[in-house]
This record gives structure tokens, C-alpha cells and sequence, in this order.
């Protein structure tokens, strides 16, 4: 629904609800792997839920359901198809998005959401009280839904990676450290194209243990190091780039100064920090900016930011803000030098 004042409002509100329900109902399809049973073709109901051993009635009402939101299609004969939109969330295809949508429906998730209004009232994350512990320690404790929110990172990545490489030059880089980098999809994406540079892939110790995928199916592998630890501790020094990719939103100032106060310390005299994230500006079309602000305010300390307010921060660690570059896709680039 682009403009929700299109439909009467009634309609509209309902609208809103029934996105809760088909936003659980594709997350289910994709963790029972419905989109990858119908990879080579159309099949029925009860063929699928042969297949994934689950009852026929309640998978044929499943498929039914989110055929009404785009992501499959009936066909004659009782037979459902993949639509463009499914496909996506096939596990086997470049970019899958079956992670996000697992990941972001998930209890890690959809606790803390539940309890949304706590944060509005109290200004804090829900996340601490709704799962006992940070998101963090949640993911490590986890391990299938952590591995899944790793995997949707990459997701997120393919959603804009080829935007940020369109609009931004790493053409010189030499090492490209990705701090808090994920499955590495990004810092992978910047390697294909810089033949070069090689890579430090930093995070959390079960993350980049779960990298390997990503790395060799990119053909990065042998350029890139894979380093443990922690970001308010220090970060891998000698780059001359480094990628803050959804890192800062996941933070308050004081906290991302830390960060930054440790990247400027680590990284080469005339190296460039590159943070991607999406702008809030309160200005222009929606963005989907002001949901992704939300999504901090539950599960962390962070916030999406302005290009000013991100300068603002660099300063606070020693750095200027030297470049802010849109690019075609909903993030931007926001570059920072030594000051
Ligand atoms: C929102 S994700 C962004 C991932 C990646 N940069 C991307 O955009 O695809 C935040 C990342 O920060 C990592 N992280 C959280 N706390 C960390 C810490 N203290 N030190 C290092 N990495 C951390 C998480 O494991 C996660 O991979």
C-alpha cells in the first residue's frame, strides 16, 4: 500500500493489521522452506506439505494466504508459483531475503516489539527486559536466529551495495577493514570490484566463525581476515578504510564516539572512515529511515541520524565529516577524515 490515504480508513487501518498477520505467515513459509520446494516449478498444497512433513489444510491456507500479499501465485490445477518476490526468498538465490524476514519475525525481534510502548514512555530499549538479556548476548545464546540475523545483514546488503559501489569510489583502497561486518557481503562486494585490497572482516566471535559461506561463494576468501573482538575495546589497525555499515544507528552518541575514538585511533594517517547508513532528515518523500528508527529504539541504544548529526559525532572523536554521497538506493554515504 503506497499511500495508505488512497484507501478509506477503515480499509487502511485494517490494511496495517492484516501486515502483521502476512509478515508472520511469509516468515513461516520461509523458515518451513516453502519457496525452495517450488525452485522448479508450481506444485499443490499437499505436494509441498508432503514434502516438509507439515498438515495439508494448514499449508494450503498458508501458501493461500501469502499468495494475497504478492509472494506466490495459483495456478491452475491447485498448483502455486513462485512470483518474482518469492524468489527472493528461496535460501539458494544471490541477495536472499528468506533470512531478513525469518530474522526480523523471530522472538529476538517480536518480543521486544511487543513491548514498544515501554520504550516510547521510558525512552529506553525493550530488548534488555523482553529477552532477559542484550540482543547481542540473545544472538550468541541463539544460535540459529543469530545465524539468521547475520545472513539478513547480507540481505540488507545486496539491497544496497550495488547503489553504494555505483555512487562511491574505494578505487584506492589498499585494506578495507568492515567493522562490525557481519557475514562479510559487503566488504566482499568491495574486494570483486578492487582487485587490490584485500579485507578484515571484524565482529563478534561466532559471527565471522560463521563467515565462510559468504566469503568463498565471493571469491574473497584468501583476501580477507577474519578478526574476533570488540568494538568499544579497539578495532584491527593499518586500514585505510573503514566500513561502519548499520553500525552507528545501533548505538547512542556517547557509545558511537567509542567506536569512532577507536577507528581513528587504528586506521592509517590518511585513511577514511565510510559509515553507510540511511539518512533521516524529516524532509522529502517517506523513508523508510523513520521505521528502521523505531526497530533502534526497541532493540538498542541507537538512532537513525542526520548527515550533520553524524558530523557532529566525528568531531567529538577527532575526525571531520569530509563527504556526504547519496546514492540511488535507501542509504548514503557519509565519509569521515582525521580532523
Ligand atoms: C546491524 S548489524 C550490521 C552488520 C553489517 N555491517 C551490515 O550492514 O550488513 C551490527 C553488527 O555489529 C556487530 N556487533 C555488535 N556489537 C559488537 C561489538 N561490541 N564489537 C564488534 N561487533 C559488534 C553485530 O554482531 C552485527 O554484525
Amino acid at each position: 500500500m503506497n499511500d495508505p490515504n488512497q484507501l478509506p480508513p477503515p480499509a487502511a487501518i485494517f490494511h496495517l493489521v492484516s501486515g502483521m498477520w502476512a509478515a508472520q505467515a511469509v516468515a513461516t513459509a520461509a523458515r518451513l522452506g516453502i519457496p525452495d520446494r517450488l525452485a522448479h516449478g508450481p506444485r499443490t498444497a499437499a505436494e509441498v506439505a508432503a514434502a516438509i512433513g507439515a498438515d495439508a489444510s494448514s499449508v494450503h491456507r498458508l501458501m493461500r494466504g501469502i499468495a494475497t500479499v504478492g509472494v506466490l501465485t495459483p495456478e491452475p490445477g491447485g498448483r502455486f508459483a513462485l512470483t518474482p518476490l518469492g524468489e527472493s526468498l528461496r535460501s539458494d538465490v544471490p541477495g536472499s531475503m528468506r533470512s531478513l524476514i525469518i530474522a526480523e519475525m523471530a522472538p529476538g525481534h517480536w518480543l521486544p516489539w511487543g513491548h514498544l510502548e515501554d520504550s516510547v514512555r521510558t525512552g529506553k530499549p525493550a530488548a534488555p527486559a523482553a529477552l532477559g538479556m542484550d540482543v547481542w548476548e540473545y544472538y550468541e545464546k541463539n544460535a540459529d536466529e543469530g545465524f539468521h540475523f547475520a545472513e539478513a545483514m547480507s540481505g540488507m546488503s545486496a539491497m544496497a551495495m550495488q547503489a553504494v559501489l555505483a555512487a562511491y569510489s574505494f578505487q584506492d583502497a589498499r585494506t578495507v577493514v568492515d567493522v562490525g561486518g557481519s557475514h562479510g557481503a559487503f566488504v566482499a562486494a568491495v574486494l570483486q570490484r578492487e582487485a587490490g585490497a584485500r579485507g578484515v572482516l571484524f565482529d563478534r566471535a561466532e559471527v565471522v566463525e560463521g563467515a565462510s559461506a559468504t566469503l568463498e561463494h565471493t571469491g574473497v576468501a584468501s583476501r580477507v581476515d577474519r578478526v574476533a573482538g570488540d568494538f568499544f575495546q579497539s578495532v584491527p589497525a593499518g586500514g585505510d578504510v573503514y566500513l561502519l555499515k548499520h553500525i552507528l544507528h545501533d548505538w547512542s552518541d556517547d557509545e558511537c564516539v567509542r567506536i569512532l575514538t577507536n577507528v581513528r585511533a587504528a586506521m592509517a594517517p590518511e585513511g577514511r572512515v565510510v559509515v553507510v547508513e540511511m539518512l533521516i532528515d524529516g524532509a522529502g518523500p517517506p523513508s523508510p529511515a523513520a521505521l528502521l528508527d523505531l526497530n533502534m529504539l526497541v532493540m538498542l541504544t541507537g538512532r537513525e541520524r542526520t548527515a550533520e548529526e553524524f558530523g557532529a559525532l566525528f568531531a567529538k572523536a577527532g575526525l571531520r565529516l569530509s563527504g556526504v554521497t547519496p546514492t540511488h538506493s535507501p542509504v548514503a554515504v557519509v565519509e569521515a577524515r582525521r580532523a
